[in-house]
């Protein structure tokens, strides 16, 4: 199993929601989240006054895949997040050691299947 954690631009998530819907992803988790890249946010004009952005927002989406599913999950996120700008985001994979669908018992694949 791999687990899968996609950052990307907040006008994303709808589109990747319904790529990943088509793929048949059958469970993800959604979370608000702040960050940086190598820009490390940008500098912003208002009023007059330069204010300086650290953090900027982002959507974090997370994915828990059998391994013969990762490959077609990245792709699909990265080709949807992509608009050429910087700030487009990162995706990152790690093996997943173990997971449990708590109602069952269930665990590993069995658990994050539909
Ligand atoms: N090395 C990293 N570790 C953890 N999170 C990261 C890392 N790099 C980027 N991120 C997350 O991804 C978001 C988007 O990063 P971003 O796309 O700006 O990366 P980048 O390397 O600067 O690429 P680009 O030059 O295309 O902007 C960041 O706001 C942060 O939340
Ligand atoms: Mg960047």
């Amino acid at each position: 199993m791999k687990f899968i954690t996609a950052v990307f631009k907040p006008s994303k998530l709808d589109a990747i929601l319904d790529t990943l819907t088509e793929l048949g992803v059958t469970g993800l988790t959604v979370t608000e989240v702040r960050g940086y890249g190598r820009q490390q946010g940008k500098t912003e004009v208002y009023r007059g006054t330069e204010y300086e952005v650290r953090l900027l927002p982002k959507v974090k989406v997370e994915i828990a895949c059998a391994d013969e599913a990762v490959d077609k999950i990245v792709t699909a996120i990265s080709e949807t997040a992509n608009t050429g700008k910087i700030g487009d985001g990162k995706i990152f994979v790690t093996s997943l050691e173990a997971a449990v669908r708590i109602r069952t018992g269930e665990r590993d694949s069995q658990a994050i299947e539909a």
